[in-house]
């Protein structure tokens, strides 16, 4: 079996060879100034176009609470439901690394349950990474001792909203940004292999880039991260809200697929849908024998 190609792995929709992105690949695309590309997503056609791309990570992100299931925050997204989500992602993705985020409450009590949790992800959906919110050193330790692989997530931790007081950039005086790199050093020293960075001045994400021997993929973090990654619905603007500022809108799939229904429902209330070429047909024969029959009965 190839150490770099995942037997199945195949090849893309043009023909070329497909090797996947891994953790140590993603090690060494910061080793060598190559910027890496994030995205969530969270169900199979979705996660398709993106790998298809050519993204190098989706992240299975519990922010699935908010821009899929519709709840206000992603505190309420279960072990289960992202579990579902995984599954669904890592059934479409070839070539990017699939990350799932360990959704809040699932690693909070206790190392023992965290890494329970994790197993269960990597296990049963088929991540090939964890992404854990906060400084928890020991549950990393643990997690990298159980051969899962993590990264980190510090600054503006969406699963803190309560703590924060809502979702508000983080770091922003001098003994809070340095609190953030004590935690950053730390959670590359126990085992963190990326480490995302959300809602923080881009002076305090250039330096912990810079500083760190592992890669950052900022939001909302400045252009001087190793990476970068943005909510899948905000670069498609599905998200029915005005955007933070860190959002650029790519395209406008709410206006797409608006108008696609809105013609949709005009057409069927027209009968314009389906139209005859759109329908099955009995073939001559069939129909000769049908009117034959009639007769005889009439
Ligand atoms: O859940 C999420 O979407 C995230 C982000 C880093 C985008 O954690």
């Amino acid at each position: 079996m190839s150490l770099t190609n995942f037997p199945g792995a195949g090849s893309s929709p043009a023909g070329a060879p497909i090797t996947k992105v891994t953790m140590p690949a993603l090690a060494e695309m910061k080793r060598q100034g190559k910027p890496i590309s994030a995205l969530t997503a969270y169900d199979y056609a979705t996660s398709r176009l993106v790998d298809e791309a050519g993204i190098d990570l989706i992240l299975v992100g519990d922010s699935l609470a908010m821009v899929v299931l519709g709840h206000d925050n992603t505190l309420s997204v279960t072990v289960d439901e992202m579990l579902h989500h995984t599954r669904a992602v890592r059934r479409a993705v070839r070539r990017a690394l699939v990350v799932a985020d360990m959704p809040f409450g699932s690693y909070h009590g206790s190392v023992a349950e965290g890494v329970r949790h994790a197993v269960r992800v990597v296990k049963e959906a088929g991540a090939e990474a964890v992404k854990i919110e906060g400084p928890r050193i020991d549950l990393v330790h643990a997690l990298t001792d159980a051969e899962i692989p993590v990264i980190g997530h510090l600054g503006l931790t969406p699963q803190s909203v309560n703590r924060m007081g809502g979702y508000r950039v983080q770091a922003r005086t001098p003994d809070s940004v340095l609190r953030l790199k004590d935690d950053a050093h730390a959670l590359a020293e126990s085992g963190a292999g990326v480490l995302v960075l959300e809602g923080v001045p881009r002076e305090v994400a250039t330096a912990i880039t810079a500083e760190l021997p592992i890669p950052t993929i900022g939001i909302g973090a400045g252009p001087d991260c190793d990476g970068q990654i943005l909510v899948f619905h905000d670069l498609v603007n599905m998200t029915f809200a005005p955007p933070a500022k860190f959002v650029r809108r790519y395209a406008d799939a709410s206006a797409l697929i608006r108008s696609a229904v809105e013609h949709y429902r005009e057409d069927v209330e027209h009968h314009v849908f389906p139209s005859d070429e759109e329908s099955y047909h009995l073939s001559a024969a069939v129909r000769t024998t049908l009117e034959d029959r009639k007769l005889r009965q009439a």
